[in-house]
């Protein structure tokens, strides 16, 4: 089985224009990533500025006494601008002396000694997108050191790649002729083979339809561009990730991007739909905010220990959308209000409202997996529960509701 998929990729680059650096013959089998990521990432907090160890050791702090660790998130990723603007004279990346005044691999032990685990960012180009060096012609050297630090989680971005025939290098590429799947090939094997098992977080922004390959290359893969810190983003984001759910799955996850909640832009019934829809999109749920400022609302929803199982359920299944009867079709682009997605021990059911304030009901015969007939349910953000052949919500604008729905006596008995 193997074998033949190895061949498969190794088919596949004979039909690029782009000549494949070299042979792929490896498939990303780290054993990581079977439930997607939950952690921590800087960047949506101020981009570039928070790239230092006394940021990372302070989230660490943060997410133990905040009982974020307790509820589940466990990485703490540092993004771009850790870097040395160069690498030194034997071609390895060097941290930022000012940043990491004693280096990458103490903080990293530091982090693991607390029971947590470490990430940092680098790129498939020639530069990262803030300007510092790249990995590219470097991956196996870079691979290398992530291992001697001790790096659990490495996410590899897109920028500075070459734009095809034009030659040039522009900061984010587009030409439809010039894929990125190659360089993540070669970034794959240079983890596997670096000694320890390091979780690769492919960020291509969604280009070459990478969910249709990016199991076969990594942990996860952003499919979008960045998320902004408004409701339209989300919306968007989400709604494109209806359309790819199928294709996430344990050891490889659909990455809707790293959480705005906290950041001041959504409210928090937009907050709640937010970390919902992430939550059954089976995205990595990574937040990126001051922790030091979060307020119980929005911590309450990232503790939120009914969506957490969700989005941890071992089937690894994304949910999408579905049509109840009557209900108008969802329209390529914009989110739509029905959702619905298997677990091991039963159906999730999202309802969001994604115009403006609505009651939206289901009919449990309407949702894929279910049926007619009397099912047990139970509500993560209002903690309700019930029994019966539907349910209902009069929710305000963006607000969301996520109902796990199960036979209760039945789903027990079976175990
Ligand atoms: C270059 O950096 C690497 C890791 O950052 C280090 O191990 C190596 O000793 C450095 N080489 C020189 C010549 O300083
Ligand atoms: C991409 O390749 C096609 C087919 O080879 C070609 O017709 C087209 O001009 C190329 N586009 C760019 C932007 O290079
Ligand atoms: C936030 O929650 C904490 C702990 O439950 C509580 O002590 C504090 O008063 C709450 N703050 C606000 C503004 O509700
Ligand atoms: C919402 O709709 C349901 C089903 O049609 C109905 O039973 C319920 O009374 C409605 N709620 C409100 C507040 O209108």
């Amino acid at each position: 089985m193997k074998f033949a998929l190895s061949l498969l990729v190794i088919c596949a680059f004979q039909h690029t224009s782009l000549a494949a650096p070299s042979a792929l013959t490896k498939r990303l089998e780290n054993g990581l990533g079977r439930t997607p990521a939950l952690g921590y990432n800087n960047w949506n907090n101020g981009g570039c500025t928070h790239a230092t160890a006394e940021s990372a050791l302070n989230v660490a702090n943060l997410l133990i006494s905040l009982g974020l660790k307790d509820a589940g998130y466990t990485y703490v990723n540092t993004d771009d601008c850790w870097s040395s603007n160069s690498r030194n004279s034997t071609g390895h990346l060097v941290p930022d002396p000012t940043k990491w005044p004693q280096g990458i691999k103490p903080v990293a032990d530091e982090i693991h000694s607390m029971g947590l685990k470490f990430g940092l960012y680098g790129d498939a180009g020639i530069m990262t997108c803030a300007g510092y060096p790249g990995s590219q012609g470097h991956e196996v050297q870079d691979a290398l050191t992530l291992a001697e630090w001790d790096v659990d989680y490495w996410k590899h971005d897109a920028c500075y790649l070459p734009c095809g025939d034009s030659g040039d290098v522009p900061q984010g590429c587009y030409d439809p002729n010039s894929s990125t799947k190659p360089y993540y090939g070669i970034m794959r094997d240079a983890l596997a083979e670096a000694g320890r098992p390091i979780f690769f977080s492919i960020c291509n922004w969604g280009r070459d339809s990478v969910w249709t390959w990016g199991k076969d290359y990594g942990n996860s893969w952003r499919m979008s561009n960045d998320i902004a810190n408004n409701w339209g983003s989300v919306a968007s984001i989400a709604a494109r990730a209806a359309g790819i759910a199928e294709y996430a799955g344990p050891g490889g996850f659909n990455d809707l991007d790293m959480l705005q909640v906290g950041n001041g832009g959504l409210n928090e019934n937009e907050e709640r739909a937010h970390v919902g829809l992430w939550a059954i999109a089976k995205s990595p749920l990574l937040i990126g905010t001051d922790l030091s400022k979060l307020q119980n609302s929005t911590l309450n929803i990232l503790k939120n220990k009914a969506l957490i199982a969700i989005n941890q359920d071992t089937l690894g299944k994304a949910a999408t959308y579905f049509q109840p009867a009557g209900a108008s079709a969802p329209v390529d682009g914009s989110l739509y209000p029905y959702w619905a997605g298997p677990l091991s021990d039963g159906v999730v059911v999202g309802i969001v409202a994604s115009e403006g304030a609505a009651n939206l009901s289901v009919s449990f015969a309407d949702v894929p997996g279910l049926g007619s007939g009397s099912w047990e349910w139970s509500e993560a953000f209002t903690g309700a529960t019930g029994e019966g052949t539907g349910v209902s919500a009069d929710l305000p604008a963006h607000d969301m509701r996520v109902y796990k729905v199960s036979k209760g006596t039945l789903m027990y008995s079976v175990r």
